[in-house]
């Protein structure tokens, strides 16, 4: 049957998991390697989008064009914006929303000029799924990142949260600017820069979409350090770990 896609944004979100795709095979297009194969015995189509929405709305565009995926998951990492959403912890998406999109006062802010639409819906029988699965692999994060990464992380006690996720063209990494979006957006858990771009292309298509990102840090202004540590080591033992136990359930 028709493959799933799995998309992260960075190779570094993704390459634990390519490397367990024993029979994929690289397709090019628009500018992309797609990696069509297995994982779990399920058929898979993985991709890294490349950063921002505009790139990761053209890689879900050639997902349901040309590879006739049934579902897409986004995966990698995100900054935390709600109080308690902490490095380590995985936030599994219900709704997403543009927070650089704004129209006023011709449209409402954050609404999809046309579509009367600011907050997109993800696949809630997916979300489910993936809450279920990261929830039990946060139960040990040593098995799941390895005691270094525990210590140097902090990662005692990972949550899962579930809510509001917020993309933008923008790496948000000042106090000032994550608590303008706090205050914007109280609901909102994280940020990132793609996910709301892929639910709305899924949206046009009718695929389900979810989104599970884990927190690499709290877009404030240590954020760029952060990242790069959280992305450099662990951010693909999560994605390989969560999506395998995801695809084998
Ligand atoms: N992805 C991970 N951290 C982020 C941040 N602080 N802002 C935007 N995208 C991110």
């Amino acid at each position: 049957h028709a493959p799933v896609a799995i998309v992260a944004a960075m190779h570094e979100e993704l390459s634990a998991l390519l490397a367990q795709m024993p029979d994929e095979q690289r397709v090019r297009a628009a500018g992309r390697d797609f990696w069509v194969g297995h994982l779990h015995g399920q058929p898979v189509v993985a991709v890294l989008s490349r950063i921002g929405k505009v790139a990761a709305a053209v890689t879900a565009t050639v997902l349901l064009e040309r590879f006739g995926v049934r579902a897409i998951v986004f995966t990698g990492v995100a900054g935390g914006l709600a109080p308690g959403v902490d490095v380590g912890d995985v936030v599994v998406a219900t709704q997403l929303l543009q927070h650089d999109l704004d129209a006023s006062p011709i449209f409402p802010k954050y609404e999809v000029p046309l579509m009367g639409l600011s907050r997109f819906a993800a696949d809630a029988s997916m979300g489910d799924a993936l809450a279920a699965v990261a929830e039990a692999a946060l139960r040990d994060p040593v098995a799941l990142v390895g005691q270094a990464a525990v210590d140097e992380f902090g990662l005692r006690s990972p949550k899962v949260h579930r809510g509001l996720l917020v993309s933008g063209d923008r790496f948000v990494s000042t106090v000032a600017e994550s608590d303008a979006l706090r205050h914007s957006l109280p609901d909102a858990l994280a940020v990132e820069m793609e996910g709301a771009a892929v639910a709305q292309v899924c949206h046009d298509y009718g695929v389900p979409f979810a989104a599970m990102r884990t927190i690499s840090d709290r877009a404030d202004d240590a954020a760029h350090g952060d990242f790069a540590r959280f992305v450099a080591e662990v951010a693909s033992r999560y994605s390989l770990v969560l999506a395998s136990a995801w695809l084998a359930t």
